[in-house]
C-alpha cells in the first residue's frame, strides 16, 4: 500500500497552509491546485524543499489540472474568494458558487472515491453546492467550520482561565455564521463543568467573540480571511479520515432527519473515519439550545434559497 493523497484545491492562504500541516504532520502525499499559473508548483516546490530539513517524506506537487489529483483519499476545497472588512461569509456567495461547483465537477472525474472536505464560504451552503455537484454519498462530502469555531472557542476559554487548550473540552455546532452554537453546558475543563469555572458574563461574552472570531481576524488583516486555524481544522479532519481514527468533530453534515433536520449541511458532531462521516452523534440538547440550533439552521436554509436565485 502506497502514501495516502490529498489534495488541496485553491492554493492560497488556507490552501497552502492546509499544504504546510500536511507536511509538518508526515500526513500524505499532497497535490495543491490553483488556476495562477507558477504559483501552486511554486509553494509546493518550496515545501517540497522544506521536508529535508523537516524530516517528511511527503511528495508535493503543484499544478493547474486535475492529472496528479487522481484517485485521491481526500480532496480539501479552498478555492473561492476570501471576505474582506465589511463583508459577511454571505456576500461571497454568488462567485463562490460558481468557483465550487467548476472544481466539483473536476474532482468528480478524477478522485470518485475521495472525501471531500469542504473550506471555502459560506461554507454551509458551499458544501450544498459540493454535494450536488459531486453526486458523492453524503458520508463523504462534509464541511469544514465547527472544527474552526471549537477551536476559537476553546482558546478563548484556555485564555480566560489560564489553562492548558488540551484540557478544554467542548464543541460548537450549528451553521458558520454569527447564528453558531457554542454549547457551554457541554463544556468542561479537565472535567470540570466550565459553569462552575467560570461566571455567566464571562461565558457569554465568550461565546460572543467566539460568532464573530472571523470577523474580528479579518478587521485585523485587513486583506483576507482567517487561515491558520481554518487550515489546522480542515488538516484534523482529512487526517482523522486517512488514520480511521473515528475522532468525534464538529462537521457540517447533510442530516437525514437527525436534530430534526433533513437534507441540510449544518455542524454537528461526527465521528470521522475511513468511510468519511461514519456517524453523526445525537446530543441531547436543552429546549433552549434546541432553539438556537433551529434558529441557525433556519439561517442556512435561507442562504440555500439564495442559492438558487444566483
Ligand atoms: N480553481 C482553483 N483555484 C481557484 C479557483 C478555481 N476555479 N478560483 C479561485 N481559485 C484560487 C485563487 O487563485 C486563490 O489562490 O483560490 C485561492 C484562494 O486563496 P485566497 O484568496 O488566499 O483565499 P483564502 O484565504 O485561502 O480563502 C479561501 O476559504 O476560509 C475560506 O472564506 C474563505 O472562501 C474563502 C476560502
Amino acid at each position: 500500500m502506497g502514501r495516502s493523497k490529498v489534495s488541496v484545491i485553491g492554493a492560497g492562504n488556507v490552501g497552502a497552509t492546509c499544504a504546510h500541516w500536511i507536511v509538518a504532520k508526515e500526513l500524505a502525499d499532497c497535490v495543491l491546485v490553483d488556476i495562477l499559473e507558477g504559483m501552486p508548483q511554486g509553494k509546493a516546490l518550496d515545501l517540497m524543499e522544506s521536508t529535508p530539513v523537516v524530516d517528511s517524506d511527503c511528495n508535493v506537487i503543484g499544478s493547474n489540472s486535475y492529472d496528479a489529483t487522481a484517485n485521491s483519499d481526500v480532496v480539501i476545497i479552498t478555492s473561492g474568494i476570501p471576505r474582506k472588512p465589511g463583508m459577511s461569509r454571505d456576500d461571497l456567495l454568488a462567485t463562490n458558487k460558481k468557483i465550487m461547483a467548476t472544481v466539483c465537477n473536476e474532482v468528480k472525474k478524477t478522485s470518485p472515491n475521495a472525501c471531500v472536505i469542504v473550506v471555502a464560504n459560506p461554507l454551509d451552503a458551499m458544501c450544498h453546492v459540493a454535494f450536488d455537484t459531486l453526486g458523492f454519498p453524503r458520508e463523504r462530502v462534509m464541511g469544514m467550520a465547527g472544527v474552526l469555531d471549537t477551536a476559537r472557542y476553546k482558546a478563548f476559554i484556555a485564555m480566560e482561565l489560564g489553562c492548558s487548550v488540551e484540557d478544554v473540552h467542548g464543541m460548537v455546532l450549528g451553521g458558520h455564521g454569527d447564528t453558531m452554537v457554542p454549547l457551554p453546558n457541554h463544556t468542561s475543563i479537565g472535567g470540570i463543568p466550565l459553569t462552575e469555572l467560570v461566571s455567566k458574563e464571562r461565558i457569554d461574552s465568550i461565546i460572543e467573540r467566539t460568532a464573530k472570531g472571523g470577523a474580528e481576524i479579518v478587521a485585523l488583516l485587513k486583506t483576507g480571511s482567517a487561515f491558520y486555524a481554518p487550515a489546522a481544522g480542515a488538516v484534523a479532519m482529512a487526517e482523522s479520515i486517512i488514520k480511521d481514527k473515528k475522532r468525534v468533530l464538529p462537521c457540517a453534515s447533510l442530516l437525514n432527519g437527525q436534530y430534526g433536520h433533513k437534507d441540510l449541511f449544518i455542524g454537528v458532531p461526527c465521528v470521522l473515519g475511513k468511510g468519511g462521516v461514519e456517524k453523526v452523534i445525537e446530543l441531547k440538547l436543552n429546549d433552549h439550545e434546541k432553539g438556537l440550533l433551529n434558529n441557525s439552521a433556519n439561517a442556512v436554509k435561507e442562504l440555500v434559497e439564495a442559492l438558487k436565485k444566483n
